[in-house]
């Protein structure tokens, strides 16, 4: 069609309302016409009709554009309610809204706030398909992110019947804040997850905020033996418990009819982590309140009695407590066990923003006592590492923990577009013992071993002052593992540093007078969508001959996990380039890197 007839086509379409996007239907087989209609009322308010036989509309997104209010109305009565930043000036992606199970009604929406001049209007469309495909430069390899939209904190992670469950902080209508959903993944090996629908949706009792999930086996809700269990807070103006369950081994959930099962007149009272006590034959909860964690008790996850409170006086409290977790874990080297109580804070956390605090001690199924009231401890020296929680009923009684890789200082803002956030790698904890305290200790779970490709050995060679290795880093792509081993013949200082053709580089060293590990990200890549990213972390370490470290690199991320467990840091890094070079420096004296062995990822 010649350029100018099309144009004709088009503005008598306008004229009449209706745009046409496309004459044939070919999934129904009859010729159908699409249309979107679309009627301006002024003041930001407009109607859209939509044509069912599509599969999604598509809706455009500019980031920069405020939140406009869509509700979608199927035969008159609301069905969703959702805020999407609607194109005004350019489209950034676009995010799409499943019409699929409207097949046969009239569906319209009804927008608020966006004006009759912005460019959505023209660019909203119908389509049978979206794409979702994994090209982003920055998206990890091998650490879960969502298919697209964004993802904040893991929730109600759960194993049943050879699955581990992944659900999420997810907004399907943006890839920042807002919305919020439990998305849904599931893992035969913790590390290959493949995408499920959205699990549970926003209702009018609210939003759905984090929580968690349990196999209750012996039926005590009475939903059925081995139902899957979901807690979560629903958020509106304020916060509020919920719960559904799965009968289908978590493919689909119905709320339960009785919601909210437990209120609160404070604020903050949100993410409910429950788990079977034996000692007391009770299910227990944890909430996250203000500053304070508050444990409550059931026999049938439905009616919850109140125990006690935990906070004043203990650890950090530079901001909100959020997403706790309690958990019983062997102290390596002995017969004992003790309780640890996750709590992740907002902010204040040790480099500014988010970051996961713990304590150890002991619970007897009514109140949690932290062993050492003075001392603060951190799970994790990074800057992104946040709503660190654990898989409920995983096998062999294993602990293992999942963090969401970003910080609420930047999330909204990293470079990315289709997509927002990844998690770490799955964590194995136990406790450990040094100079009398008792510290969490996590490591990567065995599974992320069978990501590594052939070994590439580089034999011992001693740093006097710097050391480049040869050849480049096997990976093109910036995913790979490194181990490297260290030893010390008096040096101050023994570093390295990850590095592209760019410039870019990620330093990291032990510093031997101080005993800390630093990270240096200043200047990593891209740094400058927030003032806080450009930055370096920091962990105490033990003093010692001989270090190893495992390095786990995903295209934007790095997890540094010391050898003998002591510490871990997680950091995101946006270099325009993979690191693809490694260079080493010695400060004061010589070291001798006893081994470095690079893994491609398989
Ligand atoms: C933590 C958090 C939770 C809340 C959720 C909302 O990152 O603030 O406390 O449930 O995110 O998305």
């Amino acid at each position: 069609m010649k350029q100018q007839t099309k144009r004709l086509l088009k503005s008598l379409c306008m004229a009449v309302g209706i745009i046409l996007l496309s004459a044939v239907d070919p999934l129904a087989g009859y010729a159908a016409e699409r249309t979107i209609d679309i009627k301006h009322l002024g003041e930001g308010q407009s109607i859209v009709r939509v044509d069912a036989r599509a599969k999604y509309l598509l809706l455009p997104v500019e980031e920069s554009s405020p939140e406009s209010k869509l509700y979608m109305i199927v035969d008159n009565d609301v069905v969703r309610t959702f805020n999407v930043r609607l194109a005004v000036n350019k489209v950034d992606y676009f995010v799409p809204v499943d019409l699929s199970g409207y097949a046969d009604k009239h569906i319209s929406f009804n927008f608020q706030l966006a004006p009759e001049s912005a460019l959505c209007w023209k660019e909203m469309k119908l389509s049978d398909q979206f794409d979702s495909s994994n090209r982003e430069k920055f998206r990890p390899a091998y650490h879960f992110s969502p298919a697209w939209g964004w993802m904040n904190d893991p929730n109600g992670m759960v194993y049943k019947d050879g699955e581990y469950h992944l659900f999420y902080q997810y907004n399907p209508y943006g890839s920042m804040w807002g919305n919020m959903h439990w998305g849904h993944a599931i893992s035969k090996d913790l590390i290959h997850w493949e995408h499920q629908p959205v699990a549970i949706a926003p209702d009018a009792l609210g939003t759905i905020f984090s929580g968690s999930c349990v196999v209750d086996k012996d039926n005590t809700a009475g939903f059925g033996a081995g139902a899957i269990v979901a807690f979560y807070t629903s958020a509106s103006d304020r916060q509020v418990q919920s719960m559904a369950y799965s009968l289908d081994n978590g493919r689909t959930f119905k709320k339960y009819d009785r919601n909210p099962i437990l209120t609160s007149t404070q604020r903050d009272f949100r993410d409910p982590k429950v788990f079977w006590h034996k000692e007391s034959n009770k299910w227990i909860m944890v909430l996250a309140v203000g500053q304070e964690m508050q444990l409550y008790s059931s026999p049938n996850l439905k009616d919850w009695t109140y125990e006690s409170s935990f906070g004043e006086g203990q650890g950090a409290h530079a901001g909100v407590w959020e997403c706790p977790d309690l958990i019983e874990l062997p102290v390596k080297g002995t017969e004992l066990k003790k309780w640890v109580l996750i709590c992740n804070i907002n902010p204040g956390g040790p480099f500014g923003g988010s970051a996961t605090q713990y304590f150890v001690g002991a619970f007897d199924g009514k109140q949690f006592v932290n062993e050492s009231p003075a001392l603060t401890k951190w799970m994790d020296y990074g800057k992104d590492h946040y709503a660190t929680v654990t898989w409920s009923n995983a096998p062999e009684d294993r602990k293992i923990a999942l963090a969401w890789m970003s910080n609420w200082e930047y999330a909204n803002n990293v470079p990315t577009l289709q997509y927002r956030s990844a998690n770490s790698v799955p964590r194995d904890l136990v406790l450990y013992t040094k100079n009398g305290q008792t510290y969490l200790s996590s490591t990567p779970s065995p599974e992320v071993l069978k990501l590594r490709g052939k070994a590439q050995k580089k034999g011992s060679f001693k740093v006097d002052r710097s050391h480049e290795v040869n050849p480049v880093l096997p990976d093109p792509t910036g995913t790979y593992e490194i181990e490297i081993k260290f030893k010390n013949n008096g040096a101050d200082i023994m570093s390295f540093q990850l590095f592209n053709s760019k410039g870019e580089e990620v330093e990291m060293r032990y510093n031997l007078l101080d005993n800390t590990f630093t990270m240096d990200r200043r200047n990593s890549g891209i740094t400058d969508f927030s003032k806080t990213f450009a930055t370096a972390t920091s962990a105490p370490i033990s003093a010692a001959k001989e270090y190893t470290l495992r390095l786990l690199v995903d295209k934007s991320s790095i997890e540094a996990f010391d050898g003998n467990g002591e510490f871990v840091m997680t950091n995101l890094v946006f270099p325009e380039e993979p690191y693809n070079r490694i260079s080493f420096h010695a400060k004061g004296g010589a070291f001798t890197v006893t081994s470095l062995t690079i893994y491609p990822f398989k």
